[in-house]
């Protein structure tokens, strides 16, 4: 009697690789890092874990968001959402870049890093010399007792469990799960939202797990596209405003696990340059989740239509004007714009692992890459 067993194999719990089990388990990584931090009422967030009072919140001038990669990512979807929320002026930065440029950080800062591991090198750095400023420090981070979050003042530990792939899909989206809960408990302490508009928002957030599900039921259908793509060398993602930022989000993944080259760009500045490189049969991916921006996203759709390109839209379900201007779509289920970029970005995590598959990469451990960038 023999039985085909192995570690790696038991851990995958029957999934091909641990990027797409990572990507099965976003539900449950959104429900438990939202767990507690949510009032039973729906009404309130509590970040109890935080030891920042309200007095030094209101004191709060401005907010610098280090992190790098997809880390960063996430951070700038923390830049619209606390901007919206709370009303703070907010910077993104990547870690690399940040520490060396003499950031101006004053003891009204809040110096928010982010990092799945809490061992990137640069973005611990970035930690070190903002409190060496005297900045408050507060690390969204996925792992419990890391060098991030042992330096840090505060944590919100997302509550992700352990990331293996190389390319990070639950990490963050549970880090902008940490964003909209913080982004509310500012706007909670600096009365910025009504209780009427946060309740809204909590609503929303709670059903954003059962969303993610419905968007992994559609993972076929996003394979046979994928396969498609896998035929190309490059390939461009456009959106404005939140989208943009989710934009490089799927850039990143696609290159990282699939080697196809991919830009991503805010739609409105393509035609400061990037338009010359749109020619017959080049795919694009246009997300368009932002209601206030649709209109000017579907002129950049038919801009890049005019030189041939072929269209992938990623719209809100009932969208249906977005849908005319595109060669096909992906519906994502409606929700309130300033949460869209938690749906927005699995049809992307999906498309490029179905592309890395069909290019018979390793999934799971891309070339010349580490899950943990230790080093300068
Ligand atoms: C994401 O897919 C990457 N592998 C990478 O960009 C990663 O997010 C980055 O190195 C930051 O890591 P951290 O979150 O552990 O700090």
């Amino acid at each position: 009697f023999h039985v085909d067993w192995d570690i790696v194999t038991a851990e995958k719990a029957g999934f091909d690789h641990f990027m797409l089990k990572e990507i099965y388990e976003q539900p449950k990584a959104y429900r438990d890092t939202m767990g507690s931090r949510i009032a039973s009422d729906g009404n309130s967030v509590t970040l109890n874990e935080l030891t920042i009072t309200p007095e030094a919140i209101r004191k709060i001038s401005r907010v610098h968001i280090v992190a790098c990669g997809t880390a960063y990512h996430a951070g700038m979807v923390g830049k619209y959402v606390i901007e919206k929320m709370a009303r703070i002026p907010v910077e993104t930065d990547v870690a690399s870049e940040y520490r060396y440029r003499s950031p101006i950080i004053t003891k009204d800062t809040l110096v928010i890093v982010v990092s799945q591991s809490g061992e990137t090198a640069d973005t611990l750095a970035a930690l070190r010399e903002a409190k060496r400023c005297g900045a408050h420090v507060l690390a969204i981070t996925n792992v419990v007792g890391s060098s991030v979050a042992r330096e840090a003042n505060d944590i919100i530990t997302t509550w992700a469990g352990p990331e293996i792939a190389v390319a990070s899909t639950k990490a963050y989206t549970s880090q902008l799960i940490a964003f909209y809960l913080l982004g509310l408990h500012l706007a909670q302490t600096l009365g910025t939202q009504t209780a009427g508009q946060i309740t809204e928002v909590i609503t929303a957030l709670k059903e954003l797990p059962t969303q993610v599900e419905e968007i992994l039921g559609q993972a076929e259908a996003l394979k046979v596209v994928a396969e498609e793509m896998a035929k190309h060398d490059n390939l461009f993602f456009i959106g404005r405003g939140l989208d943009y930022a989710v934009a490089l989000e799927g850039s990143l993944k696609l290159k990282e696990i699939s080697y196809i080259h991919s830009e991503a760009y805010p739609a409105g500045e393509l035609k400061h340059g990037t338009l010359a490189l749109i020619e017959d049969g080049i795919p694009v991916i246009a997300l368009a989740t932002q209601h206030d921006l649709l209109e000017k996203t579907v002129s950049n759709i038919k801009e890049v239509k005019a030189r041939g390109a072929n269209v992938l839209g990623i719209a809100v379900e009932g969208e249906l004007e977005l849908q005319k201007s595109v060669d096909s779509t992906f519906v994502i289920p409606k929700t309130l714009d300033v949460l869209s970029s938690a749906l927005a970005v699995i049809p992307l995590q999906l498309l490029s692992y179905y592309a890395s598959l069909a290019r018979g990469n390793d999934v799971d451990k891309p070339r010349n890459l580490a899950k943990s960038v230790t080093v300068e």
